[in-house]
């Protein structure tokens, strides 16, 4: 039985690939922090599952990296662990860099430690932030990079320090250089989950506007129970290699908008431009209420623009298709908004008053408490 090592097991993307890899038969272990909050709740439904196994470490405890690696020798070692929000890098850019840059070399070290380096694969998430100012459209892995955030900038350290390690220890670690992807599991403070929520507690009277920064920005979206089968497809490749992940279609940050409230019951028409912009109701449908008509239903807020902000990320699949044979149109972006809107939904819809407690920070967000 093969042996996996996912570090950031809580996250959306660590626990769609734990239960991805489950199903093919691994036995599947992942690292958590000691430090971390508890909050599971993405892995609950598979601890207690006799393949699963969690151990406690850290990116920035390198000991604490050898001592796991060694305990379980595992055959493959998915890194997905990272502080993934680009905004929260402008306000940690140290610990961002701890964690996103050295962490990635911590986790290659370790494996060296163990002597481990002839016999595991290490999958390393890369990012298509790598892209930043734009250079090209779409991007493809021979785009030249332009890291524009502090996350970026600490992601493209690990992306070279793996090749560095490929071509010089002659190891077998990839970077996956993925397009944004989302699911019913997505951060609460990340655009397309905040949205998703927002139109569902909206359409259920708990929350009355939306307040985000910039509509105009431009994403290349997909589902991420489509996305980490690719990470797992990297790894099973006659040689190590980067790819592009990404379902080669755009939108902007509007359209999700429109489409995550059309799909709540409310239609929105938006007017005005900048930060004078707004998503107002004109017709609803379902069980959405008719007061909602007239209403300024999404907002802008300077508060949520970034210092410098990627507006242009549109992701080229074409080698990951040839090469791993992997479907870039599994779900489509209206059927990716749907599956979420209506996860959201149920979720508002039996939590009531609870939802309204659990999704503290992302009210704390829309009025600029914390950012
Ligand atoms: P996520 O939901 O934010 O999960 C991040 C995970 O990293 C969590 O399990 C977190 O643990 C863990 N973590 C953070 N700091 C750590 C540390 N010091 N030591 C150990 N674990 C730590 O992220 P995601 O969306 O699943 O993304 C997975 C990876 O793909 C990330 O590296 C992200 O940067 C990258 N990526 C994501 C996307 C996307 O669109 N989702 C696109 C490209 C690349 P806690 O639960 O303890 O906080
Ligand atoms: N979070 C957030 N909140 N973003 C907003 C808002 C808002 O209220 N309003 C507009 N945006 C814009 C951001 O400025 C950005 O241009 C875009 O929406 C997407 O923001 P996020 O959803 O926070 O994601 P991201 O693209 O910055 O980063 C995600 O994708 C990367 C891959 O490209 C993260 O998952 C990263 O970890 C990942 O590497």
């Amino acid at each position: 039985m093969k042996k996996a090592l996912i570090t950031g097991v809580t996250g959306q993307d660590g626990s769609y690939l734990s239960e991805f890899l489950l199903e093919k038969g691994y036995d599947v272990h992942g690292i958590i922090r000691r430090s971390s909050v508890d909050f599971r709740e993405r892995i609950a439904h598979l601890e207690g599952h006799p393949h699963f196994h969690l151990h406690f470490g850290d990116l920035g405890d390198s000991m604490s990296l050898v001592k796991v690696i060694g305990a379980i020798q595992p055959d493959e070692i998915y890194n997905l662990a990272a502080q993934s929000h680009v905004q929260v890098s402008f306000d940690s850019p140290e610990f961002t860099a701890d964690v996103d840059a050295t962490g990635v070399l911590r986790v290659l070290e370790a494996v060296r430690a163990n002597h481990l380096e002839k016999t595991c694969r290490i999958y390393q998430a890369s990012t298509s932030e790598l892209y930043g100012k734009v250079e090209e459209v779409p991007q493809n892995e021979n785009t030249p990079f332009h890291p524009y955030s502090p996350y970026a900038v600490a992601k493209l350290y690990g992306f070279w320090i793996v090749k560095e390690y490929r071509e010089a220890y002659n190891m077998f670690c990839c970077s996956g250089i993925l397009f944004n992807h989302e699911s019913e599991r997505r951060g609460e403070t990340f655009v397309t989950r905040k949205i998703t929520l927002a139109a569902a507690r909206i359409a259920q009277g708990h929350q009355d506007c939306l307040y985000l920064g910039n509509l105009d920005s431009l994403r290349d979206w997909g589902y991420a129970k489509d996305y980490v089968e690719c990470m797992w497809l990297i790894l099973q490749n006659d040689k190590p290699e980067d790819f592009v992940i990404a379902t080669g279609v755009q939108h902007s940050v509007r359209e999700f908008a429109y489409y995550a409230f059309k799909y709540a019951g409310i239609e929105l028409k938006f007017e005005g431009e900048g930060l004078n912009e707004k998503g107002i109701c004109v017709a609803v449908s379902g069980n959405a209420p008719e007061s909602l008509i007239g209403k300024t239903l999404v907002a802008v807020s300077k508060d949520f623009y970034r210092p410098t902000d990627v507006v242009n990320l549109w992701g080229d699949p074409t080698k990951a298709k040839a090469k791993l044979g992997w479907n870039p149109s599994k779900t489509s972006f209206e059927e990716l908004v749907k599956l979420m809107v209506e996860s959201d939904m149920a979720k508002v819809a039996s939590e009531g008053a609870a939802a309204k407690v659990r999704t503290n920070l992302a009210e704390y967000l829309e009025k600029g408490i914390v950012k």
